[in-house]
């Protein structure tokens, strides 16, 4: 049987980590991701990677939950083998606080993540700002380790890159029976997804070997999470906001916010400035759809849109988007096999 021909769009974390899931699974088909920009130069080059949920108001608790979970158990098997440290996947522990009680003080991730409990009066004592904490253990994926990892793993199972720059999907018509779209913000202007929208961030990245635990605001706009090679300070949220220049203004506001829940962070050495825009939409879109123009059909597999927390459910949204994949090749193949009866 003629192999399938799986192209990808987009060589960041969702890319890659789709063209991994998909090599791995469907032995019979050649994958190749196409992308303009590689590790270090995309937006999952700049994230934390902690795995700790954003909340996705558009898709089901149910659905997000076993995303997480599943991506959580993925990366578990990894930081509990002797490929850790080269993948760049790692445990830790610390603290989310709050200003005032919220109101879910149980989080719908809490028995996926390890050690989940509400904080002692005692560990609050080193947040006076704050009324509330919980503690737990979770994961962290390092990039661009992770991304070099996963790079390397989809070239073990015969994958391929390509650098290139799609200004539209039907380019791809006739080299490629299926197209995955994992283009992230690019999706807004590849295929004119209007509900896609870039929240940027800005983040530090900082020497201080000595911060081991991470914190972060229930606001989600102040964390600090210590990771391999230095602890990433963070953040903003600016909504329809492009620019990827640094700001030094927000540098400052973030070492100021930082250091009022982190004292020891004046002393952080080689401080480095990354800004990244969170692909956003009010749900990840993970779908298969037949592009048509006039006589010709492209099967294409969208999987975009993960805003804030794409590491935190990456292989779940993979491992879907391979299962459309299969289905899709399972109906390419059909005719054809009519036709050799
Ligand atoms: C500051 C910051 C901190 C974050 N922290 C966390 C965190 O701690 N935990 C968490 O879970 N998430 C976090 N995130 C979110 C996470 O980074 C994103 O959800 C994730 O990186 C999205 O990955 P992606 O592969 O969809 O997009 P990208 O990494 O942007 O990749 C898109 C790819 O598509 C390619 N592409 C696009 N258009 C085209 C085109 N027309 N032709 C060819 N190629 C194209 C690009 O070149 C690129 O390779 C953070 C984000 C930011 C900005
Ligand atoms: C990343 O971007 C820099 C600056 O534009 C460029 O010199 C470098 O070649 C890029 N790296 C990759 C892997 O594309
Ligand atoms: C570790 O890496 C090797 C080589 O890439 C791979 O064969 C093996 O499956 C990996 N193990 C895990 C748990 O990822
Ligand atoms: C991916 O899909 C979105 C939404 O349909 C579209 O805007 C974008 O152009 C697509 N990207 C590519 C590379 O086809």
């Amino acid at each position: 049987m003629v192999k399938a021909k799986v192209a990808i769009i987009g060589a960041g974390l969702i890319g890659l980590s789709t063209a991994v899931c998909i090599s791995d699974s469907i032995p019979d088909c050649t994958v190749t991701v196409i992308a303009d920009r590689f590790t270090p130069n995309t937006t999952s080059d700049v994230a934390a990677g902690v795995l700790i949920p954003h909340f996705y108001p558009g898709t089901s608790v149910h659905q997000q939950k076993q995303w997480y979970r599943e991506t959580f158990d993925f990366l578990s098997i990894i930081c509990n083998s002797p490929n850790a440290s080269e993948a760049g996947i790692h445990l830790i522990s610390g603290w989310q606080i709050f200003k005032t009680v919220p109101d879910e003080k149980v989080p719908f991730w809490s028995d996926v993540v390890l050690g989940f409990r509400s904080m002692t009066e005692r560990e609050l004592k080193k947040f006076p700002q704050h009324k509330f904490g919980q503690v737990f253990t979770t994961l962290k994926c390092e990039s661009p380790l992770y991304l070099i990892w996963l790079e390397k793993r989809l070239k073990e199972n015969g994958g391929q890159v390509q650098v290139r720059k799609l200004e539209d999907l039907w380019e791809l018509y006739g080299s490629y029976d299926i197209v995955v779209n994992c283009s992230g913000i690019g999706s807004r202007k590849l295929i004119g997804d209007l509900e896609i929208y870039p929240i940027r961030g800005q983040v530090l990245k900082v020497h201080a070997p000595w911060v081991t635990h991470f914190i972060r605001d229930g606001d989600g706009l102040t964390y600090i999470f210590p990771g391999i090679h230095s602890v990433t300070l963070g953040g903003t949220r600016e909504k329809d906001n492009w620019n990827l220049a640094p700001d030094s203004s927000n540098s400052k506001n973030i070492l100021n916010r930082c250091c009022a829940l982190e004292p020891s962070l004046q002393a952080a050495k080689d401080i480095q400035v990354k800004v990244g825009l969170r692909p956003t939409r009010c749900a990840v879109k993970v779908q298969k759809e037949t592009l048509v123009r006039g006589n010709e059909k492209l099967v294409v597999v969208h999987n975009y849109g993960h805003g804030a927390g794409g590491f935190s459910v990456h292989w779940g949204t993979a491992k879907e988007a391979t299962q459309l994949v299969k289905e899709c090749i399972a109906a390419l193949q059909q005719p054809r096999c009519k036709a050799k009866l």
